[in-house]
């Protein structure tokens, strides 16, 4: 069994040079968003969900960008209220919400 049940990686890589980042959309306000919902829904700790910061994951152009895993599963989100599916679907239930995966052939 795996220390967490489920781990949600959250993009918030900062670029100064006018390419595409995940920190242009709004990733640090989603990852505090996630990381606030998750607190108080009582998932956050062993056995449960851990919410963390990631630097780059490579697939920018589908930014921004949240991976969970163990199920591997990537997310593109827009605002608030799709952190708040995920949250409630997949970390909370493990139901994928189709809706916003990242399309496959995005990297970087
Ligand atoms: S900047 Fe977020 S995946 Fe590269």
């Amino acid at each position: 069994m795996s220390y967490y049940e489920r781990h949600i990686f959250f993009c918030l890589n900062q670029r100064d040079n006018g390419e595409a980042c995940c920190a242009d959309h709004h990733a640090q306000e989603a990852f505090d968003h996630c990381k606030r919902r998750v607190k108080a829904e009582g998932l956050a700790g062993p056995g449960k969900v851990r919410v963390n910061k990631a630097g780059c994951l490579d697939r920018c152009a589908g930014g921004p960008v949240a991976v969970v895993y163990p199920e591997a599963v990537w997310y593109t989100y827009v605002d608030t209220h799709d952190i708040d599916e995920i949250v409630d679907s997949h970390l909370k239930n493990g139901q994928v919400v189709e809706r916003l995966l990242t399309p496959p052939h995005l990297g970087r």
